[in-house]
């Protein structure tokens, strides 16, 4: 009799857990953000009117660098993005209607921007920024609408995914999303400027820049309660912007402006990831865009734009080596192979190498950057106003692990104020770190 019951109400568990797992897939608890608006179409004269507003918000959004191969016609897609699973490729995001986005109606797009999903009910991955741009406002998804409509119309055919992506999964995302993608609204406090609001409403959304720089979850879902705290992309651990981190590593409003409309301030240089942002989003934004995006990132809870830090003092252990330490061997290896192009105290040169001392890559908790740069180098970069740097030539063939590591001790108790002596198994892990 007992057992009976306890049979049923497993049975009856079961057949709840299908239920619920089939209304899942069918979408049953994702609801639309898309505002009223969107479902009359634009007249042609509003149209025209929003181009240009549309323009600011693409490159704010960065759509043209994922959706752009290097060599490719703009907006055509084709970018892949490598995932454990499989490949997904970017799509054409021109209004050719065979290919493209040309059978968008206004309504399709902020469908896109707000919910993720993309015509025919199709969940996108969320390799596309939907978890970041859901909080962009319906008046400016018009304008991206406007402009996007407005660029070349090309007839380039998308590129079919690989490895699990073949397979119909696109309902599972319902999953994904119900566990990862929260209803974020746009960052408000009282008596702050508009200048921060404007920061606040572009960092947080269109420019997306959580999506490095914040850990993700195990199914690779953005944990905002870390939010800016750092992460992990392409075997490289990605920096801390949180205002406290930028402000310790010397960044004021006008350097951390610098930095993101020219990739080249006196932290360094923007390079792997971040590169690709400078280059083809922040150098691209208007000034007003990026100062505010700069005074969002360094205004701390409190409201209050932190002051920048000195760049660290040399440690004692660096400053004064031991002869025949390990510091002291790190040092003469600074001198012989890096000195020529960064200078005997770490200086740099303007438009060849960038400074060490100040530098923001050396002064972070994990070395795994500086040792993956001295590893594998950073091919030449364009910077705006045809800037050029040398390339950073890799020294994976020309110091052995034991020189690497002791090198980028050196460096780092040197200018990051780093006084841990990195391991000659962090190096070889960085060998073999996936690029
Ligand atoms: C980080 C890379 C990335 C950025 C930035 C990005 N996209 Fe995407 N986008 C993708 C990928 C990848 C897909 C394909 C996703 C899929 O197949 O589920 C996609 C899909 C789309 C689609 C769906 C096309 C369709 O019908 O299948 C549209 C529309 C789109 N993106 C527009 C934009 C716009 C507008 C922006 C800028 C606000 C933007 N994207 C920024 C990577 C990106
Ligand atoms: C031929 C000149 C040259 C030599 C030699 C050289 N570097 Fe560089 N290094 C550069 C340039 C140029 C960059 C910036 C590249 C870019 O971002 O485009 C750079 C970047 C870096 C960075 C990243 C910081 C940043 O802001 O971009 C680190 C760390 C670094 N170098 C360390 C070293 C170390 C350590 C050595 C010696 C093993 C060394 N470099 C030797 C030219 C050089
Ligand atoms: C595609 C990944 C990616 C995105 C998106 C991204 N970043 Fe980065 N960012 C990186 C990587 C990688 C580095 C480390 C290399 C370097 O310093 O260039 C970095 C470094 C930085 C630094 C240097 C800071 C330091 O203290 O070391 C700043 C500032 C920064 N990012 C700001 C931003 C802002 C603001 C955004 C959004 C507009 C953004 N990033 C979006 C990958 C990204």
């Amino acid at each position: 009799m007992k057992s009976h019951r306890l049979r049923n109400s497993i049975l009856v568990i079961i057949l709840l857990i299908i239920v619920f797992s089939i209304a899942v897939l069918l979408g049953a608890f994702r609801s639309s953000s898309i505002a009223p608006q969107a479902k009359q179409p634009l007249s042609a004269d509003d149209m025209k009117l929003l181009v240009s507003k549309g323009r600011e918000l693409v490159f704010a959004g960065d759509c043209m660098g994922c959706h752009s191969q290097a060599q490719g016609p703009q907006g055509a897609g084709g970018v892949a993005i490598d995932t454990p699973f499989g490949t997904i490729y970017s799509t054409n995001i021109t209004p050719d209607k065979e290919h493209g986005i040309g059978n968008y109606s206004r309504a399709d797009l902020h469908r896109v921007l707000r919910d993720g999903i993309a015509p025919g009910d199709r969940n996108l991955y969320p390799a596309m920024p939907f978890v970041f741009t859901h909080i962009t406002t319906p008046d400016d998804i018009d304008a991206i609408y406007a402009y996007l409509m407005s660029i070349e119309p090309m007839n380039v055919p998308n590129k079919k995914n690989t490895g699990v992506f073949t397979l119909p999964v696109r309902p599972f995302m319902n999953f994904w999303t119900m566990l990862n993608f929260p209803d974020r609204q746009v960052p408000s406090e009282p008596d702050r400027s508009k200048v921060w609001a404007r920061g606040a409403y572009l960092v947080e959304g269109l420019a997306h820049c959580a999506a490095c720089h914040t850990p993700r979850n195990f199914m690779m879902g953005v944990d905002f309660a870390r939010n800016l705290e750092g992460g992990e992309v392409d075997g490289l651990d990605i920096p801390n912007i949180t205002p406290e981190m930028l402000a310790k590593r010397g960044f004021d409003v006008p350097t951390l402006s610098q930095y993101l409309s020219t990739g080249v301030a006196p932290q360094g240089t923007s390079f792997a990831g971040m590169h690709t942002v400078t280059h083809f989003s922040t150098s691209a934004m208007e000034q007003d865009d990026v100062d505010a995006m700069a005074t969002y990132l360094l205004t701390d809870k409190n409201g209050k734009i932190l002051e920048p830090s000195e760049p660290p003092k040399p440690l004692a252990a660096a400053a004064h080596p031991a002869p025949d330490s390990d510091m002291e061997v790190g040092r003469r290896i600074y001198m012989a192979a890096c000195a020529g192009c960064h200078g005997m105290e770490g200086e740099g040169v303007p438009n060849v190498s960038p400074s060490l001392e100040g530098n923001a890559i050396i002064a972070m908790d994990s070395a795994r950057d500086t040792i993956d740069v001295v590893l594998n180098g950073i091919p030449t970069e364009r910077f705006t106003g045809y800037k050029r740097m040398y390339a950073m030539p890799p020294f994976s063939h020309r110091l052995n692990d034991d020189e690497i590591a002791d090198l980028v001790t050196w460096i780092r108790a040197q200018w990051g104020g780093q006084a841990e002596a990195v391991t000659v198994a962090e190096v070889q892990k960085q060998e073999k770190a996936l690029h």
